[in-house]
């Protein structure tokens, strides 16, 4: 069972609009709302998949209702922490050159008497059969240290294990605990490592040993369009991109850490593990926005990934 935490979800709210014209009224078409935050998207995609999941985190006023509902119109099975403050909306323009602007809310913020109803929700879900995914931003109101904080908490707790995509302080503070898995994007990694832009491959690879010495079993990075690279104690692959259409990246990412968590509960090789996380965040890039992978198109995908040993 995957569990998923997103402590900061949103509705994303995508439009299309000819051009974004500063101080000016912008007239907007195409008006697309979807459950959004990062976990929101994991547990969509696991479910896409045909794992079992649980989307959790908080969730308050009308628009903590309409995420909620928008879950339950893809079945997938949640359990919300309810918040005094509203669920924001992150809105999306799209011009007409696909160039993409982003408005996101601040959030909710959480009283600590909704983390610690949360908290033990989290307990009561933990067993030996429980992947625990944290991902994305926190919300106003919780430190930089929640994530190493549940993770120190849920790791081990029955037996579950935990698996991070986050970024910067809360994922710094993370690996102090550490998680059992991560996810880093080239960007997420350098910065954590305050290596330069074109530090090679070789030395990155060197990076994920040395978060392994951490105490994590899995370091999986991802490098966008140049693929992805797997590290665990057994063995290191590269995998080279699969070439598709694109036509969002985002959410990719999302989709791998997704991909990478049902094979792990469902107790797939390590390399089918790998090999459908290519797929899967290949597939999520020729959806628009965070949409999930079309499941034909993956299992097409799978069979022409090449995982090479490094
Ligand atoms: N243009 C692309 N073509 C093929 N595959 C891609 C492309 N972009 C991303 N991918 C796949 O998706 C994976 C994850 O992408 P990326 O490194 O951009 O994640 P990310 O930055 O964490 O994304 P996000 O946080 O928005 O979900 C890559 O390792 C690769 O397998
Ligand atoms: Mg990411």
């Amino acid at each position: 069972m995957i569990v998923t935490v997103t402590l900061n979800p949103a509705l994303d709210k995508t439009a299309h609009v000819n051009r974004v014209c500063p101080g000016a009224l912008n007239r907007l078409r195409d008006v697309v709302v979807d459950a959004g935050g990062k976990g929101v998207n994991v547990s969509v995609v696991v479910s896409v998949l045909g794992g079992k999941t649980i989307a959790s985190g908080f969730a308050g006023g009308s628009t903590g209702e309409e995420l909620l509902l928008r879950l339950d119109k893809r079945a997938i099975p949640h359990d919300f922490v309810r918040t005094a403050g509203t669920t924001r909306v992150n809105l999306k323009l799209i011009d007409d050159e696909g160039a993409l602007t982003e408005l996101n809310e601040p959030g909710a913020l959480i009283s600590p008497e909704e983390w610690q109803t949360l908290e033990k929700k989290l307990y009561s879900l933990a067993s030996k059969d429980t992947i625990f995914v944290l991902s994305g931003s926190l919300p106003r109101g919780l430190g930089t240290d929640t994530y190493r904080n549940l993770c120190l908490a849920l790791r081990g707790r029955e037996g579950a294990r935990v698996f991070v995509d986050a970024d910067g302080e809360p994922l710094r503070q993370a690996l102090l605990a550490p998680p059992d898995y991560i996810k880093p994007n080239r960007y997420e990694i350098l910065q954590y490592f305050s290596a330069p832009p074109d530090t090679p491959e070789t030395q990155l690879v060197e990076f994920c040993g040395e978060l392994l010495n951490k105490g994590l079993s899995f370091v999986a990075l991802s490098m966008g369009e140049d693929g992805a690279v797997f590290v665990s104690k057994t063995a290191s692959y590269r995998a080279p991109p699969l070439r598709v259409p694109v036509r969002s990246t985002v959410g990719a990412g999302d989709s791998m850490v997704a991909a990478l968590a049902y094979g792990m509960d469902r107790g797939l090789s390590q390399e089918r593990c790998m090999t459908l996380a290519v797929a899967a965040s290949a597939g999520a890039v020729t959806t628009e926005g965070t949409r999930p992978p079309d499941l034909a198109l993956v299992r097409e995908l799978e069979a022409q990934v090449q995982l090479r040993r490094i």
